[in-house]
């Protein structure tokens, strides 16, 4: 088990990663607690001990349990269960899990200490590293949430071969990203490397720039507006209609969307390109614009993309300096583009 370091003064943290890491998770439980709300899910089936007094209160699968309610009854439980602001919320499970247990730990007594147990490999390597917790509305996914730093993480790769096939898929798709943001050779390594190492990347994207800022203001940014390379198209597609695309997935089409856009506005040459379309088929992930997804459609959802800042078309995109943000693409170079990607 390896322990990775998110740099951020005080509240530092590590993540430890490897084959049974789960095992030290009381060792992350902060010494005031004397009480530990476990938050899963009934498909994890990850047990934990936290060497504390602990209760496990069970949430419900997908995207709809990422509510106000959930949070609400979470509470509620938490209040009820004698969780005091000394105390500890464990989340053990996939990004699901991560981002309401999160919450719920960033509002309950204005916020108590939270560990992750990541059981999916897009948690891992993405949800539960960075603070960043939420759920839904009607209006719009992640519209409420707060920055909520855990004390601890823990990434155990044995749990993974629990993972359904298609989720583990789309773990590979969030991972696959990580490739073009400076972890060389990434599907030549080994889980628990390749797991240690998107780790790490996230890890110096978010102590350079913990609340996303970096890219709030100015032509071109850095920071953690990085880690959404490929998901401008990504979410697009998710919200677009019912292609049966994991998150993963559809980050995998946009990644090599945006290679492809790159190259048309002259910022990388033909082998990049290539790098992009190697890697993403390597994972077995899809790389091309589903049959029914209209352009002007897709086009409409992505100038919406609430990570966008500025009036035109933003994207991340690659170039001679690597990933930056850029503002105002032309709409007919994004049209161009994906209707070459079919
Ligand atoms: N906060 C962030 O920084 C951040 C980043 C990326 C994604 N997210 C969020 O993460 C969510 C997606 O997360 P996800 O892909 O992990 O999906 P998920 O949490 O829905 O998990 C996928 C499925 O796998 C099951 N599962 C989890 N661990 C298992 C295991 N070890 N064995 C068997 N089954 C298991 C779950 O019960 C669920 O049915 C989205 O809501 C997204 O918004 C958040």
């Amino acid at each position: 088990v390896r322990a990775v370091k998110v740099e951020l003064g005080e509240r530092s943290y590590e993540v430890l990663v490897g084959p049974g890491a789960r095992r030290l998770l009381s060792s992350l439980v902060p010494p005031s607690a004397t009480k530990a709300a476990v938050v899963t899910q009934e498909a994890v089936g990850v047990e934990v001990g936290t060497g504390v007094a602990q209760e496990t209160f069970f949430i419900k699968e997908g995207e709809a349990a990422k509510s106000m309610a959930t949070v609400e009854q979470l509470c509620r439980n938490f209040a009820r269960f004698g969780l005091s602001r000394a105390d500890v919320v464990i989340g053990v499970g996939g990004g699901v899990v991560t981002d309401v247990a999160g919450f719920a730990a960033a509002v309950y007594h204005r916020g108590v200490a939270l560990v992750h147990v990541a059981t999916t490999l897009l948690a891992q390597v993405d949800a539960a590293i960075g603070g960043k917790t939420g759920v839904n509305l009607p209006e719009g996914k992640n519209l409420v949430g707060a920055f909520w730093q855990p004390v601890g993480v823990i990434c155990d790769t044995e749990v993974l071969a629990a993972l359904p096939r298609r989720e583990y898929r789309s773990g590979l798709g969030e991972m696959a990203k990580y490739a073009f943001l400076g972890v060389a050779n990434l599907p030549e390594l080994a889980l628990e490397e390749a797991v240690a190492a998107c780790v790490e990347c996230k890890a110096r994207l978010v102590a350079g720039d913990e609340r996303e800022v970096a890219g709030l203001s100015g032509a071109k940014a850095g920071g953690r507006a990085l880690l959404n390379y490929g998901h401008t198209l990504g979410h697009a597609l998710e919200t677009a209609g019912n292609y049966d695309l994991r998150h993963g997935e559809a980050v995998a089409i946009g990644l090599v969307f945006a290679a492809h856009l790159a190259h048309r506005l002259g910022r990388v040459g033909k082998e990049r390109v290539a790098e992009h379309e190697r890697v993403v088929a390597a994972y077995g992930l899809p790389s091309r614009v589903p049959q029914g997804a209209k352009s002007e459609d897709l086009l409409a959802l992505m100038a919406r993309d609430k990570k966008s800042t500025g009036t035109g078309l933003t994207f991340v995109l690659d170039g001679p300096a690597g990933l930056e943000v850029v503002r105002d693409v032309p709409e007919a170079t994004v049209l161009a583009t994906l209707e070459g990607l079919r």
